[in-house]
């Protein structure tokens, strides 16, 4: 294989720069010539790339967001769409591809594959709600960003003994709410896994109330209900005065964590020795500590699951 191709696609997220990094310099070494594709599959339908080097990834190991940019790309959804992909990539001569990107972004990938492009996908959302990976790139910058964010907004409220509702990113995971609440000591959390009981979360911090607890914290991840709705319903049964932050896309931005950086310079390493072994079809992942990489089938055919053990921690640690 002489040369390969990569792109970031889907929602942004912290690291995707240190695992285009990684797989540029990995591929370079190997005298692998590199095309790095604008926009997602954009970049691919309309033949817009750059030919990377070393020199070009100096420096973004420790910045936010996709040096390639990022897009949506409805195009690449059809079979149309796909047909000019892959012939454009034909044409280019690009013998591989690496797709970097949340669940979306790797049945796009996937397709490439089908279609007898090799290709490999780096899981990278800040959801972390890809199956077969214990984390994907972005998750830890983003819980870290979140948890500060709620450390500084107890502050105000536990000096105005007020309820802040805090809604998170997760459309259609609860993770990031579930762990940042454990992270950051929050009272209650409304996921999408777990049917929520607003009586019972009520009690709760009516009971805390009146015991003298001064300040409570409620995080809503925003594919379970939203800060607005939660505020309406709860305001008047629960004691303290109430107030949202809606933390929005603060948590996908931001330099990404060590965690993040050394995982994703793993992944991207990682997707391009797959891709010179002849593998494809695959996606390099984490399980307990170990990497590996997992065929797209297995990754498609589950959804991945909160752990019963999150939940017990999370509910444990909140009575
Ligand atoms: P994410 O990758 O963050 O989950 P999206 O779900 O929006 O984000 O997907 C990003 C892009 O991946 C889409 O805009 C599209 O270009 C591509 N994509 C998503 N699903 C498919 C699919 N089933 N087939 C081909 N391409 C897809
Ligand atoms: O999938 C990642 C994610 O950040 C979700 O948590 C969120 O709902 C969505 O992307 C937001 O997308 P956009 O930036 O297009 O508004």
């Amino acid at each position: 294989m002489e040369r390969i191709g990569i792109l970031t696609s889907g929602g942004d997220c912290a690291g995707m720069n240190a695992a285009l990094r990684s797989a540029v310099r990995t591929a370079r070494k190997k005298g692998v010539e590199v095309y790095g594709f604008k926009h997602g599959f954009v970049g691919i339908l309309e033949k817009d790339f750059i030919s990377l080097d070393s020199r070009h990834v100096s420096g973004i190991l420790q910045r936010g967001g996709t040096v390639l940019q990022s897009a949506r790309c409805e195009e690449f959804k059809t079979n149309k769409g796909q047909e000019k992909g892959f012939s454009n990539l034909k044409e280019l001569g690009v013998g591989g591809m690496i797709v970097i990107g949340g669940d979306g972004s790797l049945n796009g990938a996937f397709v490439l594959h089908q279609m007898g492009m090799p290709t490999v996908g780096i899981p990278a959302t800040i959801d972390n709600d890809i199956y077969g990976t214990d984390m994907s790139i972005g998750v830890d910058t983003a819980l870290n960003t979140i948890t500060h964010a709620i450390d500084t907004i107890r502050d105000t409220a536990s000096s105005h003994d007020r309820a802040f509702i805090i809604e998170v990113m997760g459309r259609h995971s609860g993770y990031l709410a579930l762990t940042a609440a454990i992270a950051s000591g929050a009272e209650a959390a409304v996921i999408p896994e777990v049917p929520y009981d607003l009586g019972a979360i009520a009690d709760n911090l009516l009971q805390r109330y009146e015991a003298g607890k001064t300040n409570s914290i409620i995080i809503v991840a925003e594919g379970g209900s939203d800060a607005y709705t939660i505020e309406r319903k709860l305001k008047h049964r629960i004691g303290y005065e109430t107030r949202i932050t809606v933390l929005g896309h603060l948590q996908r931005g931001g330099e990404p964590s060590v965690f993040d950086r050394l995982l994703a310079s793993e992944f991207g390493m990682r997707a391009v020795e797959a891709l010179l072994e002849g593998r494809s079809g695959e996606m390099v992942a984490l399980q307990s500590n170990e990497y590996l990489a997992i065929p797209f089938e297995e990754v498609f055919a589950h959804k991945k699951v909160i752990p019963q053990r999150l939940l017990e921690l999370a509910e444990t640690l909140s009575s």
